[in-house]
């Protein structure tokens, strides 16, 4: 039989095993892994890079509403283009429910943002900001039958932020028909003192943002969290984990046999708190939530994937332009950092950044590095052998590595909406050279090939880890 395509010559790793063999591809799939295949209508030649599985990176914000003004650097044609640059193959962006809107009819909106746009596979989480009887009762359990099989809620953020008594509901719905919740654990009220009481010491500016959300507020809601998900049995997995006080919450609640998740991001690896301070403005550069914190908390990070706390490592990509009045400056007539517009822009960098920091460190082995970064998240979001693998029978979703490439990060590489990174000036070695998407390349040789319509929005299955533990 010939195949459509052999990777030759390359190392591959999985989650489980490195070893040195060819890819055939047929149809899109990996049709067989061996020596000696035989032929194909084309031999790509890996000899000397690492064959990986695509990254999936399972927290990205793209063409998501913000504040009055305030306009996201990425819609789905520039975020799946930077996320394919950066060796991804596959992202789950979020649609976001607005008081009083319909989840279906979000839902609808945000396909039709998709639809024909994405250079890279994409599926879709919810975020559950109206908690009405009606979402609750009849929209949300549709919704996860066809395949939204999980959603955020959000302990924080004006018109987003739920009750606790909402996000028991939300949670009942969840552990009913097996959604995973995604939570963002932060006290509302909490920073809402803290930001009040600096604004009124004129402590106004982007630096103060850390200072308005300190670990206690990351901690308590972690904490609280958990204990709501533990009174209704139901499993969560506690988002963009900060600090070693979250970390060790969710470590306890996994030794008490709670099934609580965690995930980290590159923000809390190798940004701190000090970024913040830039001259001017330059600091809102830096403004995401949680905040990046200090060494101390780098390193828990690091141990929390390095132990298995934190199964996911994604990149919360949140992009705001810099030098723009819709992005990252604050608007006219507002006199604080609480009108900078959260998160940063990373889905470009977050396989480099690992890979360099992590993998080419020591600080993790390649199998927990194509773990952290793919396999997971297709397991945890019901994707999983389809995505996630090589295996004989999974999507071609490939990302060709040249472990020694060394590369300074820098606004001029990247190829994403907006127009700056905050990890400019980093220096790392490896990088995703070539990305295919079910057998056809998206990024060749760092050359763009594929093309908008190339990627495609894939339903999920129910998440394993979603079951409650009296199931
Ligand atoms: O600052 C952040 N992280 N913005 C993105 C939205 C979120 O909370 O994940
Ligand atoms: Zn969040
Ligand atoms: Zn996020």
């Amino acid at each position: 039989m010939d195949f459509d395509t052999i990777i030759r010559g390359g190392t591959i790793a999985t989650a489980s095993d490195t070893f040195a063999c060819d890819i055939g591809i047929s149809g899109g799939r990996i049709a067989a892994l061996g020596e000696n295949l035989g032929a194909a209508k084309e031999i790509v030649d890996a000899r000397g890079k690492l064959v990986l599985p695509g990254g999936i990176d399972s927290h990205v914000h793209v063409s998501q509403p913000s504040a009055p003004g305030i306009v996201m650097a990425d819609d789905f044609a520039s975020g799946t283009r930077a996320a394919a640059f950066g060796g991804n193959t596959m992202m789950l962006p979020f649609a976001l429910q607005q008081k009083g809107e319909s989840l279906r009819q979000v839902v609808k909106d945000y396909h039709a943002k998709a639809d024909g746009q994405c250079y890279v596979d994409v599926s879709f989480h919810l975020i559950i900001a109206d908690a009405t009887e009606r979402v609750l009762g009849q929209e949300l359990p549709a919704l996860v039958n066809d395949g939204y099989t999980s959603f955020k809620v959000f302990m924080t953020y004006e018109g987003l932020a739920l009750s606790d008594l909402e996000m028991l509901n939300v949670m009942s719905v969840a552990r009913e028909t097996q959604a995973l919740v995604m939570v963002h654990a932060e006290n509302y009220d909490a920073i809402r003192f803290l930001t009040d009481r600096l604004e009124r010491a004129g402590k106004t500016a982007p630096q103060y943002h850390a200072a308005s959300r300190p670990i206690p507020v990351e901690r308590e809601a972690t904490h609280r969290a958990i204990s709501l998900a533990e009174l209704i049995d139901v499993p969560i997995m506690i988002v963009h984990v900060s600090n070693r006080e979250a970390m060790e919450e969710i470590r306890r609640a996994q030794q008490r046999g709670l099934k609580v998740y965690g995930e980290t991001c590159p923000q809390y690896l190798v940004l701190t708190e000090k970024d913040l301070e830039g001259l001017n403005m330059e600091g809102a550069k830096y403004v995401c939530s949680p905040p990046p914190r200090d060494k101390q908390s780098q390193q828990a990070c690091w141990e929390g994937m390095q132990q298995g706390v934190f199964a996911l490592f994604s990149s919360d990509h949140c992009p705001f332009r810099y030098d723009d009045p819709q992005g990252k400056l604050i608007p006219k007539g507002r006199t604080s950092f609480r009108w900078v517009p959260n998160g940063i822009p990373g889905v470009e960098t977050r396989l480099p950044i690992l890979f360099s920091e992590g993998f080419g460190k020591g600080r993790i082995s390649l199998n927990q590095f194509v773990a952290l970064t793919a396999t997971n998240h297709a397991k945890t979001y019901g994707l999983y052998p389809k995505k996630g693998t090589i295996a004989v029978g999974s999507d071609a979703d490939i990302a060709i590595w040249d472990p020694k490439r060394e590369v300074t990060i820098s606004q001029a590489l990247m190829h994403g909406g907006s127009d700056y990174t905050p990890y400019e000036g980093i220096k790392v070695t490896g990088w995703p050279v070539s990305t295919m998407l079910r057998g056809r390349f998206v990024v060749r040789d760092r050359e763009l090939v594929g093309k908008p319509g190339d990627g495609a929005y894939v339903p999920r299955d129910k998440s394993p880890l979603a079951a409650p533990r009296s199931a």
